[in-house]
């Protein structure tokens, strides 16, 4: 693993940057400013490599307002509705960041703070430690938090992250990482012509603040039907109700599970450069964003310009709002309790 100086953030802090490979070729260079992952090389068709996700050139760019590039999203990945929930019977009021609501962790998410990293490579894999205290009342959380999120890189070409966390208090958590696919390579066009399947016959719809109604929803018969590939951009703009809630999709879906452990929750091809992504998970949910907010006012790598819907993400998760929806599965947190989770990007190319 290759360790550079990345800059300093506005206290002072220093921040490293940290490249990861294997023995394909693949690199996956990550800061532990935010725990950002700021390129992935991936093979394409041929071998060639593209960097797939979207970002900045330098530390600077993450330092100002971007939509969560390629970041670590902490404590709540999601909306929680008016910022408020109740555990054991207290109230608790949380950073107010997205209109009413609260969004990927507050106002300074764990994208925004510096984590001590670590580089715990094995002779298999190259891998790379981040850890971060998140004080008890840290954007309104009740806890001590100590998280640690491991990235690494298998000589089988997947970015695999291992989520763990512990509290000394009751709290809530919902890890993910933030990361803007484009697999024809970030930069190069929107992401429309992508085939998607999401292993998941139903999602959970919302309302017009993206906070969901507490229903699961079958996808049978809706543009949310990708349980067979279909291009993103098939039924975007089909004019659902769901789909102008989001100006686009922005919605979880509720995986396809049997048990435990790590299961096929997407698979993405872009057929121009052959590449393709698997996502596997051990989670209940993935959300599924179409970059609808991306619109042109981002200047990414080499100055280019990041147009509406040249990135997607899947990010790996409990759903939005489970605080306040019983029916979902909880995101409770109890003092020796261990919060464990992984997902895994797994790339490779059409022969
Ligand atoms: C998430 C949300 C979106 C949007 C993006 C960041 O995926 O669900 O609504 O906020 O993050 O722009």
């Amino acid at each position: 693993m290759k360790k550079v100086a990345y800059g300093k953030t506005a206290d002072g802090q220093q921040v490293d940057l940290y490249t990861l490979t294997n023995n394909k070729g693949m690199e996956a260079a990550i800061t532990n400013y935010g725990g950002i992952v700021v390129s992935l090389k991936t093979p394409g068709h041929g071998g060639q490599l593209a960097d797939v996700v979207l970002g900045f050139d330098s530390l600077g760019g993450y330092l100002k307002d971007h939509p969560y590039f390629g970041a670590i999203i902490g404590r709540y990945g999601n909306r929680i509705a008016k910022g408020r929930f109740k555990l054991n019977g207290v109230e608790y009021k949380l950073a107010t960041n997205n209109g009413e609501n609260h969004l990927h962790g507050g106002i300074k998410g764990f994208d925004k703070v510096v984590w001590a990293a670590r580089d715990v490579s094995t002779p298999e894999a190259a891998a790379l430690e981040l850890t971060y205290l998140s004080k008890d009342g840290e954007e309104g959380y009740p806890g001590n938090l100590s998280v640690t999120v491991v990235y690494t890189l298998t000589d089988n070409n997947e970015l695999r992250i291992d989520y763990t966390a512990t509290t000394d208090k009751d709290t809530v958590v919902n890890l993910t990482n933030h990361s803007y696919f484009n697999l024809a390579g970030e930069g190069s066009g929107d992401i429309l012509g992508h085939e998607l399947m999401i292993n998941a016959d139903a999602f959970t719809p919302v309302d017009a603040g993206l906070i969901p109604t507490g229903e699961l929803r079958k996808v049978e018969g809706t543009p949310f039907d990708f349980r067979k590939p279909a291009a993103i951009g098939a039924r975007i703009n089909a004019g659902d109700q769901q789909l102008l809630y989001g100006k686009g999709y922005d919605h979880n879906f509720v995986l396809n599970r049997t048990g435990e452990g790590l299961q096929l929750a997407a698979r993405v091809v872009e057929p121009k450069s052959g590449r393709i992504m698997e996502v596997l998970t051990t989670e209940p949910g993935i959300q599924f964003y179409s970059g609808n907010f991306l619109d042109g006012s981002v200047k990414g790598k080499g100055g280019k310009v990041y147009g509406h819907r040249y990135g997607f993400c899947l990010e790996t998760q409990h759903f939005p709002d489970s605080p306040n929806k019983p029916n979902f599965p909880s995101t409770v947190l109890k003092p020796g309790g261990k919060y464990q989770t992984t997902t895994v990007y797994r790339f490779s190319a059409v022969p």
